[in-house]
């Protein structure tokens, strides 16, 4: 515990004198900060954008490299929350943008190349049908609209810490702070104590909180016990199959089959948010990657090439109910512009091969970051899987929320300024993974790996 406590005082000088350096370097990224909050709200354009006290403002990126207003060069491992997958300005990428920006990028009207993506997406993903919208919290609120009007029921079970998107119907026990876990309702009955469902942000109707039902991640026993708790009520089991907001947290083996043969038996949907997995951890995302088809599944990020874009979809006998009164709509869904550059990412930059190189660029920066921490005997995990992976501050594996809260935060702050000051662009938080491209070349890699050792050493002192 002492050699924890002195690491801990250590990533705090460490972080305190880089985070003096960063700010010292970014005088134009301060600049547009002040000047930005003049006209947005923390001067930000998204809450997950914004830094303190300032963010790095960007201004342009090609290949696996982005620059900052300050003409910084950085290797790119934010990956903008994991969508560009297929690097900045791929030439393919752009080439399909051109083209589609001298023909007409919006009509409101369903191109011929709108159905080519669409049958791209259900070949790769093994779905009946999809419905495009325009980012992962539509496609999540569409799957769930879908599963609720197939079934005629109204409540959900989501798991404790995982994020959906910005909806009203799953702003629930998103990255919940520890001291209300303790907090549990008892519903059911028979002392049986749940975890609580606690709104994640104002503004969210009181009447929305008794539809969610929160459970850990990795226990199948607490969703069928929620099953038989409300019997006939609950229209659907939403999940990332691989959580992605608290690190990596993998599903343990055949709980995907357990969920699945619960949904099966109490008549509802498994639907699994797939908007960051889907096209990061394989070609055909979750369904190839740990084998377990759910019935509705939401995509976005990755699989538009960098542009605006979400789908959902699934088995047919779901999808057919946008067809019989669950509104299913929207005016940019499946515009011109963002289907071409879907279109170029999936058929053209993200194949088969393509996820080969990814895994093994990733498993080579995980391994590298692994053997950086062993070395000096830092608590702490690495987790790849395809162009997503992270660094836990945690010995062992995490199996759900709670084992995150068991993270050392103190690490990661230290580590972001001190990554950054040395050319690695990382997202600003420890829920956060890297994000590899197919830009990304074997030298980026080494230079994380190499920064990330020197880290090491520093914390080790
Ligand atoms: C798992 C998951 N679902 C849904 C969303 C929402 O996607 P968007 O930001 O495109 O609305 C996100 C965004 O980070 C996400 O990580």
């Amino acid at each position: 515990m002492a050699d924890l406590d002195r690491l801990k005082a250590r990533a705090a000088e460490i972080a305190e004198k880089e985070t003096k350096v960063l700010l010292d370097r970014t005088p134009g990224s301060k600049a547009l900060h002040e000047r930005a909050l003049r006209s947005l709200p923390n001067g930000v354009a998204s809450n997950f954008q914004a830094g303190d006290p300032y963010p790095i403002y960007l201004d342009r990126g090609k290949g696996s490299n982005v620059w900052d207003v300050d003409g910084s060069e950085y290797v790119d491992f934010h990956g903008g929350f994991g969508v560009n997958v297929v690097g900045h300005a791929h030439p393919k990428i752009v080439e399909a943008i051109r083209k589609v920006a001298d023909r007409g990028i919006h009509f409101a009207v369903t191109t011929e190349s709108t159905v080519a993506l669409a049958e791209a997406i259900c070949e790769r993903f093994q779905l009946e049908q999809m419905r495009f919208v325009n980012s992962g919290t539509e496609a999540t609120m569409d799957a769930l609209r879908v599963a609720r009007a197939a079934t005629g029921r109204d409540k959900i079970i989501k798991m404790e810490g995982s994020y959906h998107g910005h909806h009203d119907s799953v702003l629930f026990s998103v990255v919940p702070e520890a001291d209300v876990l303790g907090l549990r309702h008892h519903v059911g009955g028979a002392g049986k104590a749940w975890y609580t469902t606690e709104p994640t942000s104002k503004g969210i109707p009181r009447a929305l909180w008794d539809t969610v039902i929160v459970v850990p991640f990795n226990d199948a026993n607490a969703v069928e016990q929620a099953f038989q708790d409300h019997p006939g009520e609950i229209a659907a089991v939403i999940l990332e199959p691989v959580m992605m907001n608290i690190g990596l947290v993998v599903p343990q083996p055949g709980y995907l089959q357990a969920l699945r043969d619960a949904c099966e038996k109490h008549g509802a949907a498994l639907v699994y948010d797939e908007v960051k997995c889907g096209g990061t951890i394989a070609y055909g995302g979750t369904t190839e990657r740990f084998g377990v088809r759910p019935h509705l599944a939401a995509y976005a990020k990755a699989v538009g090439g960098g542009a605006t874009i979400g789908a959902f979809g699934g088995e047919a006998r779901f999808m057919e109910w946008v067809t019989k009164g669950a509104a299913q709509q929207g005016t940019f869904n499946g515009n011109p512009l963002s289907v071409a550059a879907g279109l170029a990412a999936l058929t053209e930059v993200l194949t088969k091969d393509a996820y080969d190189q990814l895994g093994k660029l990733g498993t080579m920066l995980a391994e590298g970051c692994q053997r950086a921490m062993d070395e000096h005997d830092i608590p702490g995990h690495t987790m790849d899987l395809g162009a997503k992976g992270c660094v836990s501050y945690r010995k062992e594996l995490l199996t759900n929320y709670r084992d995150f809260l068991e993270t050392i935060p103190e690490f990661f702050y230290a580590s972001f300024s001190w990554m950054i000051n040395r050319g690695i662009f990382m997202t600003p938080g420890d829920e956060e993974q890297w994000t590899i491209s197919v830009q990304h070349s074997e030298d980026d890699v080494q230079k994380y790996v190499d920064a990330f050792a020197e880290f090491c050493q520093e914390l080790a002192g």
